[in-house]
């Protein structure tokens, strides 16, 4: 199936997850939609998500014949992913299940820490799906929104920065857990201080790089391989492209060859 795979976030931050899609499936096009007109979706209702997901996901179907939707947004992953799941027909994977079968797979997980958008933790989506896989584990959600524009600022060694998470993930201090899910597509950015501030005790789970796994399985297993050509990525956007393409090569990792303006 050579039809590309389509890839959707409120803006910038879905590269981090487009960014380990690329690398698992180097055989795969990829077509990314930034919803940067309509950027944060972490402060919006659930309503106002699940409306502008399914736009988004009728334009990438209908225009592009996209075979398989990634929500890299976990805020729209956790808010939309059901009515996606419901309304069509081509696989949809979200960013929540493949953290929670990563925690699930570590020899120790009795204590899991969660950090999103406030969004995604008012959502309750992690917790009920951690709940669920381990119902003994001791959970603790915590929203960091500042993080975001900290990512977006490139602010990662900063004094400002240290001081916001040490702020933030202070409650998780008290008994560092086993596992924190980086339920954002901004936080593997700061996975650095993070991690320093937590210590090596704890394993920083990436929801990129987590569901780029699980992606390969299923293109593998339902027989959706791309077989001829050469692959193409490319980068639309619902505003201005300038903004993207700059503070977006952080988040990939490399330069984008173009970014397109479209409407929805
Ligand atoms: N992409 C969003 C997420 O992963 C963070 C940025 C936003 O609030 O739109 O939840």
């Amino acid at each position: 199936m050579d039809q590309p795979i389509g890839v959707f976030d409120s803006g910038v931050g879905g590269l981090t997850v487009l960014r380990e899609l690329s690398r698992t499936l180097p055989g795969e096009s990829f077509l990314y939609l930034g919803d940067t007109a309509r950027v944060p979706y972490g402060t919006k209702s659930k309503e106002t998500i699940t409306r502008y997901s399914i736009e988004i996901a009728n334009y990438l179907i209908t225009r592009h014949g996209i075979k398989m939707l990634v929500v890299a947004c976990n805020t729209a992953s956790s808010l939309a992913l059901p009515s996606l799941r419901m309304i069509y027909k081509i696989p949809v994977v979200g960013m929540v299940d493949p953290c929670v079968r990563r925690v699930a797979s570590l020899p120790r997980r009795d204590a899991i820490g969660v950090i999103g958008t406030s969004g995604t933790i008012r959502s309750g989506a992690y917790e009920q799906a951690l709940r669920a896989s381990l119902p003994a584990a001791r959970i603790l959600c915590r929203p960091c929104p500042l993080l975001v524009s900290l990512a977006e600022e490139g602010w990662v060694e900063k004094p400002v920065t240290r001081a916001v998470i040490a702020e933030y993930l202070a409650p998780f201090l008290a008994a560092p857990p086993d596992a924190l899910i980086l339920g954002c597509t901004h936080y593997p950015v700061l996975k650095g201080p993070i991690q320093e501030f937590l210590g090596d005790g704890t394993v920083l789970v990436d929801s990129g790089e987590e569901a780029a796994r699980v992606v390969d399985t299923l293109v593998s297993e339902s027989g959706m391989k791309r077989e001829k050509g050469t692959p193409e990525v490319r980068f639309l956007v619902t505003d201005d492209p300038e903004h993207f393409e700059r503070v977006g090569e952080a988040f990939l990792g490399r330069k984008m060859e173009s970014v397109e303006r479209v409407t929805l």
